[in-house]
């Protein structure tokens, strides 16, 4: 109990969040029906029961087919009020929000949809309540480099729009067998656009992904990363360059990445000097925002508190904020 209090009185910042792994079974169902969206689940309750994953794949399938049910600029507002409103109750104070366009304009959905739906929600949380966040559009890496490109193309029209918010690109979907390389030129247009870098590696990837990630695709974050810790070379560059991870701990229990989570490296990686964050992923998805992710692991590894305070800071210190802004959250 003492050890939950002090949780949620961490100013926290969340650096690995997909907006469509926000949307809850409720909310998802009742935009199924406002859209006539067929689901072949028959209630709430099945649906969720149907969360029961064995690797990575068996979630993003799952994931895709749930965010079919979002079709207006409403939908991306509710999905992106919801997270801030659970959120601010975990004492969150900053997030750097990955969205998916690509799961969306497949569908028919415009791109400019699904960017004032999320940024009106992000700005609103900012005005009233003083929540700050960031938006990193994602490419899809089971799709090609092309279409990647192609989403790039259509996005750049409204970057002006949103410039206080889209900040970054990163690189998320299944990883094995989708390498960093395969999107090298894509990340290189991006980064001569001025955009931070960050790219999912290490999640079920090995440890060569974290690397390229780095060298090839010039990210400034690795989006998990755990399993950089079999390359011990890997892992004493991360840790002299302080290259921050962020690690989700209960979205590596539900897929399967470790299996129980007294097991998790994250005190490992921590220990080794390395700039470990926590964070929530798809919380929908995965059984917990940001504060059952840091409770789950703090009663797992037995985290002291001051290793608590190191988690919450190296995320505050990993933002995309400037300097200035960082000193005010902590
Ligand atoms: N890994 C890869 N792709 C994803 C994830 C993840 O953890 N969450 C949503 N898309
Ligand atoms: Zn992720």
């Amino acid at each position: 109990a003492e050890m939950i209090s002090f949780i949620e009185g961490l100013p926290k910042a969340e650096l690995h969040l997909h907006i469509e792994g926000t949307l809850e079974p409720e909310l998802l169902f009742s935009l199924a029906q406002r859209n006539n969206v067929a689901l072949p689940y028959a209630s709430v309750e099945e649906l969720r029961a149907a969360y029961a994953f064995t690797d990575l794949q068996s979630f993003l399938d799952l994931y895709y087919a749930g965010a079919a049910v979002l079709q207006t600029e409403q939908d991306f507002y509710e999905m992106t009020m919801a997270y801030i409103v659970r959120s601010r109750a975990d004492n969150v104070r900053h997030s750097e929000i990955f969205f998916d366009p690509q799961t969306h304009t497949e569908r028919g959905i415009g791109i400019d949809v699904v960017f004032a739906g999320i940024a009106r929600a992000l700005r609103e949380a900012r005005e009233k309540h003083g929540f700050s966040s960031a938006m990193i559009m994602s490419f899809l890496r089971h799709l090609s480099e092309e279409d990647a490109f192609a989403t790039l193309e259509v996005a750049l029209p409204l970057r002006a729009e949103y410039r206080d918010l889209w900040i970054g690109i990163g690189l998320d979907s299944a990883e094995r067998g989708n390498p960093p390389e395969k999107f090298a030129r894509v990340f290189a247009r991006c980064r001569e656009l001025g955009f931070h870098l960050v790219a999912h590696a290490g999640e079920e990837g090995p440890p060569q992904y974290v690397k390229d990630a780095l060298d090839v695709l010039h990210v400034e974050r690795i989006d998990h990363g755990v399993r950089s810790e079999e390359d011990p070379v890997l892992m004493k560059r991360l840790a002299a360059e302080r290259i921050p991870l962020t690690v989700c701990p209960l979205s590596n229990l539900k897929l399967c990445v470790v299996d129980d989570m007294r097991k998790h490296n994250l005190a490992r990686l921590l220990h080794a000097g390395l700039a470990v964050t926590v964070n929530s992923d798809d919380p929908a998805y995965f059984g917990g925002y940001m504060n059952a992710n840091y409770l789950a692991v703090a009663a797992a590894l037995r985290l002291s508190r001051t290793e608590l305070v190191m988690l919450a800071r190296n995320a505050v210190e990993a933002t995309f904020l400037p300097t200035t802004v960082k000193q005010q959250l902590l």
